[in-house]
Parts: C-alpha cells; sequence; structure tokens
C-alpha cells in the first residue's frame, strides 16, 4: 500500500447514490444583474481551475463560501485553507434568515447543513483538531505483498531523505541513502510503527542490518538530524491526525460531502504555512493519482485563499512548485483548484493564465487594477470598472465565454463582518 494511504483510518467511500443528491451537476453562481437570470456553471468546469481576483470588501469570501456550499450540495468534498479566520464558521447555521438571500436559499442552507460534515482542522494547535504528517507507512498492512513493500519503503525514503539530510551528490549521502534504505525495511518487515522506533534503531545499528562498512556511524548521524526535525517541525512525525487526503475528503456514512478546514492560525510564519501546504500538496497530488474522479463531473475541491503566499510571482516558496504541480496535473484526476487572491499581480503567472473560471471583483490598488485589466484582456475581455463593483458584485468569464457581469449569491453558512478569534476557531474544531 502506497505511503498516502497507509494512515487512512475509513477507506474512502463512494458518495451517496445519485438519487440522493439534487440531480443537476451545476452550480448556481450568479445572478446577471441586466436580467436576473443566474448563472450555471458544470460542474465539471470546475476541474479547470477557478481564479478569484478580489480585493478586500469585494465579496471574496462569500463568493468562495458559497462555491464550496453549492459543490457540498452536489456530493462534492473540499479542503478548505483558512489563513484569515473567515472560513472556519462553514458549519455555522445563520441565526436568522438574512434578507439578501434568494428564493430557496433557506431551503438549500438547511439542506446543506444537514448533510455535510464540516470539521475543522488546527495544525500546530494542540488544544484544537491539529494534523501531523507521518514519514512511515502502514508496513504491517503491506507485510505480505512484496511489491507493495518496496513501494512502501520508496515513499518513506522520499519523506526522510530530506529530513536526513541526505539529499546532496555527495558520497556521504549516496551511502547514507544506502544505509537509511536497509534501516527501513529492517524496520518494516519487523512490524516496527513510528519514527521514534526508527531512530532508535539508527541510534545503536544492529549487527547484520547493513552490509556497508561504516554503516553505524552514518546511521548515528541520521538519527541525531531525524530527532532534530521532529524538534524543530512539530508536524513531522508528530500527535496530530496523520494528514490524509482519504479522510480529509470523504464524509462519514450518511453525509453527502465532509469539507474540511484547516485553519492556518496555529502557524504565525509565512515559511510555517508555506511548509505545511507544500507537505499537504504533496500528499494530495500523490492520492488523487492513486483516486482519481472517475465518471464523476468533479471528485473534490482544494481552495487556497491568500493564493499569493503560496505561489507568488516574484521568488519562489517551498510550496511553490507542489502549487504548480498541482494547477498543471489535477484536472486530469478530477480535482478542482480555486485560488483566491487581492493581489493578482502577485501570484505566479502559471496559475492565473490558466484558470479556465476566473471571477473579478472589486479592487483599489492602482497596480493590481492594472494586473487584472491585463489578465482579463490576456483572455479576451475587459474588467474596466473593476475599481466600482460593489460587494458581491463581480465579472466572470468560464471557459471559452465573454465576461459577464455576476451578482454572487450570499453564502448559506453565518458569515458576520468580524473573523473568528483563533480561540472561536479551535471551539469549532473540537465541536465537529
Ligand atoms: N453576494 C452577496 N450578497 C449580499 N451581500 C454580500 C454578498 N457578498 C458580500 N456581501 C456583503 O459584503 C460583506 C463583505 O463580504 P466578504 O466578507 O465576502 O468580503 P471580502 O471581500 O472577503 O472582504 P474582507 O477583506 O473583509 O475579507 C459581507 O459581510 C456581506 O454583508
Ligand atoms: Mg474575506
Amino acid at each position: 500500500m502506497p505511503a498516502a494511504e497507509a494512515a487512512a483510518v475509513p477507506r474512502p467511500r463512494r458518495p451517496l447514490p445519485a438519487d440522493e443528491a439534487p440531480a443537476a451537476p451545476y452550480l448556481t453562481i450568479g445572478a446577471a444583474t441586466s436580467d436576473d437570470r443566474p448563472v450555471r456553471i458544470p460542474l465539471e468546469t470546475l476541474r479547470k481551475h477557478t481564479a478569484i481576483f478580489a480585493g478586500s470588501g469585494s465579496g471574496k469570501t462569500v463568493l468562495i463560501r458559497r462555491l464550496v456550499e453549492e459543490c457540498a450540495l452536489q456530493g462534492v468534498s473540499a479542503i478548505v485553507l483558512d489563513a484569515n479566520n473567515d472560513l472556519a464558521r462553514l458549519g455555522d447555521r445563520w441565526p436568522e434568515p438574512p434578507a439578501e438571500w434568494g428564493e430557496g436559499d433557506a431551503a438549500r442552507a438547511d439542506d446543506y447543513l444537514r448533510n455535510t460534515d464540516v470539521v475543522v482542522w488546527t495544525p500546530r494547535k494542540e488544544s484544537g483538531r491539529p494534523l501531523s504528517f507521518q514519514p512511515l507507512p502502514d508496513f504491517a498492512g503491506v507485510a505480505d505483498d512484496p511489491d507493495e513493500f518496496d513501494e512502501a519503503v520508496d515513499a518513506a525514503l522520499a519523506a526522510l531523505v530530506p529530513r536526513a539530510k541526505l539529499e546532496a551528490k555527495t558520497a556521504r549521502a549516496h551511502l547514507g541513502q544506502a544505509v537509511l534504505r536497509e534501516a527501513v525495511a529492517h524496520y518494516g518487515r519487523r512490524g516496527g510503527t513510528g519514527l521514534g522506533g526508527l531512530i532508535a534503531l539508527l541510534d545503536d545499528l544492529p549487527d547484520g542490518v547493513s552490509s556497508l562498512e561504516g554503516a553505524p556511524r552514518l546511521a548515528t548521524e541520521m538519527a541525531q538530524h531525524l530527532r532534530a526535525e521532529t524538534i524543530s517541525d512539530p508536524l513531522f512525525a508528530g500527535t496530530g491526525t496523520p494528514v490524509d487526503p482519504g479522510v480529509l475528503l470523504t464524509p462519514p456514512e450518511g453525509r453527502r460531502a465532509r469539507v474540511s478546514v484547516i485553519s492556518l492560525t496555529g502557524m504565525a510564519s509565512d515559511a510555517q504555512r508555506q511548509g505545511f501546504v507544500n507537505q499537504l500538496q504533496m500528499a494530495l497530488f500523490s492520492w488523487i493519482k492513486r483516486h482519481p474522479a472517475g465518471d464523476r463531473p468533479l471528485g473534490g475541491l482544494f481552495v487556497m485563499d491568500e493564493a499569493q503566499t503560496f505561489a507568488p510571482s516574484g521568488t519562489a516558496t517551498v510550496c511553490t512548485q507542489s502549487t504548480l504541480a498541482l494547477a498543471a496535473q489535477a484536472r486530469k484526476y478530477g480535482l478542482g483548484l480555486v485560488y483566491a487572491t487581492q493581489a493578482p499581480k502577485g501570484l505566479h503567472n502559471r496559475i492565473t493564465g490558466n484558470a479556465a473560471t476566473q471571477f473579478f471583483g472589486l479592487l483599489n490598488a492602482p497596480a493590481q487594477i492594472t494586473a487584472a485589466r491585463e489578465l482579463a484582456r490576456a483572455k479576451g475581455g475587459d474588467v474596466p470598472d473593476v475599481a466600482r463593483l460593489r460587494s458581491g458584485q463581480f465579472y466572470a468569464a468560464f471557459e471559452g465565454g465573454s465576461f459577464t457581469k455576476v451578482r454572487t449569491p450570499l453564502c448559506l453558512s453565518h458569515h458576520p463582518s468580524s473573523p473568528l478569534t483563533s480561540e472561536e476557531v479551535v471551539a469549532r474544531a473540537n465541536r465537529s
């Protein structure tokens, strides 16, 4: 069994049968301001990613939430990165039906909340629902199949080599990687679980594990590096639920979809957030390859707000490469990506350029307005009055279509004007 699946507690289940889910594979996203007809986006369109360019007060958060909610109503689960504590209310009911709701929205909100399992995760916040990245797969589960066992060892090596500082093209790294492989295979064959045991094994490498000269010395050094990593990065082999996209995207029995909100509030610096998102994206990539959407119009949704902090147009971050790899490949496997940013100029052009669906909302900064108009022109349109749009008003362009001004619907879950505090996010993590 591959590493990314190893920690899966529940096996991915199929979504509810079609007759139990609402029928049309469409998202109703807006109503054209001119004639009030809602814009219907075929779910399949979201396989080719979506970009939302909109500044403060534009209605960006409301739009993101309604997209996630409408997908959930169609049985599509989502992973939502919450950078600003404004998405962790996706499971909250409005205290009163808002006046801005359209016809049928009250019933849709009820349906959404009843049938969607919203789980708030809080990496690096132990008091909430922490997550961790486990470098070692479940070797016991693959012990009987030599090919799967080898694959599991490969996956472990991929996760451990950079952490053990064995990436360089040096003679030491060359020998070290071989010793690590022998040690991991030895540990796995003996039913070892957990990084702690492997570190102990490396610390005092028994005779016969490796045939290489000097192996015990190399192994001790690796053990030191791995131990240091567990200290500096609490997510690495930490105590939280192992990140498993299968868990994040699979509803429990009786629910139509799961919305996994991953709060970034426990990670203060951009570097911490980027490191986390990088590992998450790598896990997601290897998972979708093994669990493509197949004949479903859309297999899942991955939503990244403040996308410019993860894949900026300037200097690359640790997660630029995995972001671009997902942006290029996810469509093939049916995972829809939604990128939102207040800074169209600040987002990597391979993301902006390739988004089949684009929304432009109110922008204020002249540099961002210019960048937005350039992006729109590249798609054969223009967004001339993007600085005068009201909140909830967007220019939308769908694959091959022209730019249309739409009024987006209010979200179905509670969205007051102030974001949650970190304590309130943690409370929701414990409630879900
Ligand atoms: N589609 C809509 N229908 C009705 N009201 C809306 C809509 N979109 C936004 N609003 C109103 O505008 C307010 C701001 O919207 P939202 O929180 O989505 O803005 P934002 O662009 O995310 O801004 P921020 O910079 O505050 O994060 C909402 O609280 C709501 O009152
Ligand atoms: Mg917002």
